[in-house]
């Protein structure tokens, strides 16, 4: 069985675009792999969270991923800092990793410029750190967005001059884990591109977002006059609101409105009504779940402690591998 491992930053609330592009995928993936889901807290001391903060968005991820089906009892769900081997390996990892090639990172240049006034050695350091994640467990398989995959990149060079520098043959090299054609892109409510909360307010549907919020958001998103000839091409905002439908309703309520478009008979609050409803019961579920969940902290407790035992397992175990390979006293 290969070892397929995912780090999620804990940046707070998952929307829908989360659960198409990967969530949906982790719950059927985590009965076909040995799966290892962790919540990358050390990578988030990057851009200096408060405390309070911190603890907050970890809870927060961690019960919208198990709201959303991961089973903590299938695959093995962490806190990054549970696992306080990674900064352990992360350090042998910074030895061998070089100022010239961190430095030519296009998200490290993105970060940079956006906090010019703290451009912090983690910064620099961070795919390091994200190899530590990845190799500590030995993984085969990352699943990651286009944005991640110069990290995996380095993480293969990494793992690539370890083996070399010790001769050994210890860490496999990652690669990318495709869903292909399962993945689902979904787009935001204004109009274009994806959804994301950067995107600004009203862009996103998060899982957790109460009915009366969902409504709200649909009915202002970008639409525009209507078509004006018979079966025209759809411009982009129209085109959006047609795939999020296609994610979420019935192939009947889509072909229905497909065919009012078609016709130039379509309005555009009608079918926004229908797909908030849509959208309102298939996160139903997930929304429930989300607060029966949260408020059970025993629970919450008990999943990250067994979170930690397996992470320590697997993780100890190859720090403890690496030391000896390095040359420490055993
Ligand atoms: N860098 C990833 C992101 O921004 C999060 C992450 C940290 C990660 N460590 C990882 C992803 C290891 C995959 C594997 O989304």
């Amino acid at each position: 069985m290969d070892i397929v491992l995912s780090g999620i930053r804990p940046t707070g609330n998952l929307h829908l675009g989360n659960y198409f592009g990967a969530l949906r995928n982790f719950t059927k993936m985590q009965h076909e792999n040995t799966c290892y889901f962790f919540i990358a807290d050390y990578h988030s001391l990057t851009t200096h969270p408060t405390p309070e903060h911190l603890q907050d968005n970890v809870k927060q991820v961690l019960v919208e991923y198990l709201a959303a089906g991961l089973d903590p009892e299938v695959a093995t769900i962490y806190v990054q800092s549970d696992l306080p081997q990674t900064a352990e390996l992360y350090l042998f990892l910074n030895m061998n990793a070089y100022k010239g090639e961190l430095e030519r990172v296009t998200t490290f240049k993105e970060k940079a410029k956006k906090q010019p006034n703290n451009i912090n050695a983690g910064l620099l350091t961070y795919p390091a750190l994200m190899a530590a994640d990845i190799l500590i467990h030995r993984a085969h398989k990352v699943p990651v967005g286009k944005d991640q995959e110069q990290h995996l990149e380095m993480t293969r060079t990494f793992a690539n001059r370890f083996n070399r520098l010790y001769k050994v043959d210890y860490f496999p090299e990652p690669v990318a884990y495709n869903f292909g054609e399962e993945l689902i892109k979904i787009p935001g409510l204004d109009g274009s591109g994806k959804m994301g909360k950067s995107e600004g307010e009203g862009n996103a549907i998060f899982l957790a977002d109460e009915p009366a919020v969902i409504r709200k958001k649909v009915m202002r998103a970008v639409s525009d006059a209507g078509p004006t000839e018979k079966n025209s091409v759809k411009p982009e905002p129209i085109r959006n609101l047609f795939l999020l439908m296609q994610a979420v309703s019935s192939a009947d309520t889509v072909a229905y409105f497909e065919e009012k478009y078609n016709a130039c008979e379509i309005r555009y609050g009608d079918m926004k009504k229908q797909l908030a409803e849509d959208i309102i019961i298939f996160t139903e579920p997930i929304r429930e779940r989300v607060k029966e969940l949260s408020a059970d902290e025993a629970y919450i407790k008990k999943v990250m402690e067994m979170g930690k035992e397996k992470a320590i397992a697997s993780g100890g175990k190859t720090v403890k591998e690496v030391r000896e390979i390095i040359g420490f006293r055993p």
